[in-house]
């Protein structure tokens, strides 16, 4: 397995180190190359770098703080209207944002604003809000980029649990 899977984790502590505008627009584009379905690509980005807006971004929600202390976010975006398999495009989008991070050495966390409960509307609707995201998109997560602050511990070889495989039939 490639290195970079394994070494990238959610780094949710950041040092004050800029990411540059290169920076941006390779992890930019490492999200526009990811497998959409019937190549609908249906997501927009909001690049947020305003400290005090990544401020207002990591009160969404209760597990988002970290927000606050990125150097980058990347808030996701999409019109289901556009395709009704978003999400799951906007999820392989994140990944691609997460795994083009860690290969610049950099560390990113996905900031949840969905929920189990009548939350999740209130959490979107904040974030369209203090972005000014017209209604009839949906914001599926922030995902908040910077330089990690700490060491970031690679996942082992435990991470590979033979009892979650069935072969050829459950
Ligand atoms: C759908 C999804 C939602 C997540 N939401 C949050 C979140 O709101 N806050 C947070 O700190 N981490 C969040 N994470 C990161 C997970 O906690 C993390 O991926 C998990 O603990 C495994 O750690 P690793 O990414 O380092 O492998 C989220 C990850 C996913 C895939």
């Amino acid at each position: 397995m490639h290195s970079l899977f394994k070494k990238r984790r959610s780094v949710r502590k950041f040092t004050d180190q800029e990411v540059s505008e290169e920076q941006i627009k390779e992890i930019l584009s490492a999200a526009m190359v990811a497998p959409s379905g019937n190549h609908k690509c249906p997501w927009e980005f909001v690049v947020v770098k305003d400290k005090n807006v990544l401020k207002k971004l990591s009160k969404v929600g209760m597990w988002t703080g970290f927000v606050s202390k990125s150097s980058v976010s990347i808030v996701i975006t999409a019109k289901p209207s556009d395709s009704d398999m978003w999400v799951q495009d906007c999820s392989l989008v994140a990944g691609h944002i997460y795994l083009e991070s860690t290969n610049q050495g950099l560390g990113c966390c996905w900031g949840n604003v969905k929920g189990k409960d009548s939350q999740e509307g209130r959490k979107e609707k904040s974030v369209r809000k203090i972005l000014n995201i017209p209604g009839e998109y949906r914001v599926l997560c922030i995902m908040a980029i910077g330089y990690p602050k700490n060491e970031v511990i690679p996942h082992s070889e435990e991470a590979y649990k033979e009892e979650k495989i069935h072969r050829e039939v459950w």
